[in-house]
């Protein structure tokens, strides 16, 4: 019988990805899927650092899994992504039945770790070189991480696939650990990503989510020819099979009119874009190093809503930076009622090791008030985002099936999917009673009721064949 991997992954989309490679490389490798750890031979966790509650959580699971391993020594449990490339060889320190450690730039060889460790019992650890450890060629190559291997039976949603079109980043906003554990920025070979469409359209897939830290920084030099995201997306949109494009995340200072165009005049870009202001007083901003003023990012926001019809913009904020005002947090809830985005994800300011935040300022906004300013900002965002839904209310969408609906996936019932869950082109979700067979289709939908998140609805025509429908919102 095959053995059996079990993995569990937190964190961003990037993550997301590295774990359907993993799992496509270990089937490869001939593996297959466990349900639970306690079914598997292999348990992997797929961490990140971004703040310390994602790592204080995978210590805990690890800690949980201490009494599985002394009663089945065998089993192998392995730590990967961007907690293994922090913290490397302390992971064994703090969880001893710890067997092996992996970064992000080191993927691509699990299935041959694993083999050494079944066949000897000892630890193995591969990373990456540190930002400061050897020139930026050997340090970047060092990061590189491993895209070829696709399998469609890996992916959570079939009909969608993300595609890695940059890694690492090197913005170095002061809060944040990504640089050190993704590595310097690099852009993947324009043809590679064109490849690896090609081959998810071959393979049925009708959506693809290019990925980057700071995506529209994308930028590949072959000879005397430059290529940007926008060309990118116009050689990506021409692909047949293909019927939507999104990309995460922007840095507001690459908001290039190139872009804003293209987003504009390709038919299957998504009408959606996340752009990340974080905060919105300059002061802030200014210490967390982020390489724009307010004033500058309201600028860019409204060339962007004035340019595309029917854009949605989303942002990331973090609340309690080192030395947030009341009215430096005021500031960001301005922003946020005056650009009334789709959504935005608010986090705590977490103190991350061996940034220039922890070491140039302090961490002194107390927890307490950092909860509050949370759920003061994401009341805000709440009542905008439920206001601004009302308008979809008796109109006709066009969405993207993904599946079955959190509520229908947790009845289990694998036959019969009383309601699935969609994506319209500007990013909204969308609930409506349908069957299996609607999965993976562009349909269009009349939304019947609306709350802060979701849209509900019905279809209109269950038999139209998505090329003929007229393209809407
Ligand atoms: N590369 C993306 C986001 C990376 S991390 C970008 O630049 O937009 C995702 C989000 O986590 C960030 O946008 C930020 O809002 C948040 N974040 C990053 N570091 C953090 C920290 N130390 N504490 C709290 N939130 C953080
Ligand atoms: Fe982190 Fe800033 Fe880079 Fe985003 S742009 S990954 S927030 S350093
Ligand atoms: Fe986390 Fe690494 Fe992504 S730190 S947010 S999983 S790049």
């Amino acid at each position: 019988m095959s053995k059996k991997v079990y993995i569990e992954t937190v964190g961003c989309q990037m993550n997301v990805l590295d774990s359907e490679l993993v799992m496509a490389s270990l089937r490869k490798a001939g593996y297959g899927l466990a349900d639970s750890p306690r079914d598997a031979d292999v348990i992997l966790f797929n961490t990140c650092s971004v703040r310390q509650h994602a790592e204080d959580k995978i210590y805990s699971a690890l800690g949980r899994l201490k009494i599985l391993k002394q009663r089945h020594p065998n089993k192998i449990i392995g730590v990967l992504g961007c907690m293994a490339q922090k913290d490397q060889k302390q992971i064994f320190q703090r969880a001893k039945h710890v067997d092996l450690i992996v970064g992000p730039g080191q993927l691509f060889q699990i299935a041959a770790l694993l083999q050494q460790i079944e066949a000897d019992g000892r630890p193995r650890m591969e990373v990456s070189l540190g930002r400061r450890d050897g020139s930026r060629i050997r340090i970047a190559r060092s990061h590189e991480s491993f895209d070829p291997l696709r399998d469609p039976e890996m992916r959570p949603v079939r009909c969608q696939a993300y595609v890695r079109i940059m890694i690492g980043c090197d913005k170095f906003c002061t809060y944040c650990i990504v640089p050190s554990v993704r590595g310097p920025e690099q852009s993947r070979p324009r043809r590679d990503i064109l490849a690896e469409v090609r081959q998810l359209a071959d393979e049925g897939c009708k959506e693809v989510i290019l990925l980057g830290q700071t995506v529209n920084s994308y930028r590949y030099v072959e000879g005397d020819t430059s290529w940007r995201l926008s060309d990118l997306l116009e050689a990506i949109d021409a692909t047949n099979g293909i019927q939507r494009i999104k990309f995460v995340s922007n840095h507001p200072s690459d908001m290039t009119d190139d872009l804003m165009d293209a987003v504009r005049d390709l038919p299957k870009c998504a009408r959606y874009l996340h752009i990340p202001a974080q905060h919105g007083s300059n002061a802030v901003l200014r210490r967390m190093k982020r390489g724009y003023t307010i004033e500058e990012y309201r600028a860019m926001h409204a060339r962007a809503i004035e340019s595309i019809p029917g854009l949605a913009v989303t942002s990331d904020f973090i609340v309690g930076f080192c030395g947030e005002t009341v009215l430096e947090f005021q500031a960001t809830c301005d922003l946020v009622r005056d650009l009334r985005f789709k959504n935005s994800f608010i986090f705590k300011y977490s103190e991350r090791p061996n940034t220039k935040s922890a070491e140039l300022y302090i961490d002194d906004v107390p927890n307490a008030v950092k909860r509050r300013r949370n759920n003061e900002l994401l009341a805000i965002q709440n009542a905008i985002s439920e206001s601004d839904n009302q308008p979809f209310i008796g109109r006709d969408v066009e969405i993207l099936v993904e599946g079955p609906s959190k509520v229908a996936a947790q009845q289990n019932d694998a036959s019969q999917i009383s309601q699935l869950t969609g994506r319209t082109r500007c990013d909204r979700i969308v609930v409506f009673p349908g069957g299996r067979e609607h999965i993976g289709q562009i349909l269009p939908i009349r939304i019947d009721d609306v709350n802060a998140f979701t849209l509900f609805g019905h279809l209109t025509s269950p038999y139209a064949e998505p090329e003929m429908l007229p393209l809407r919102t």
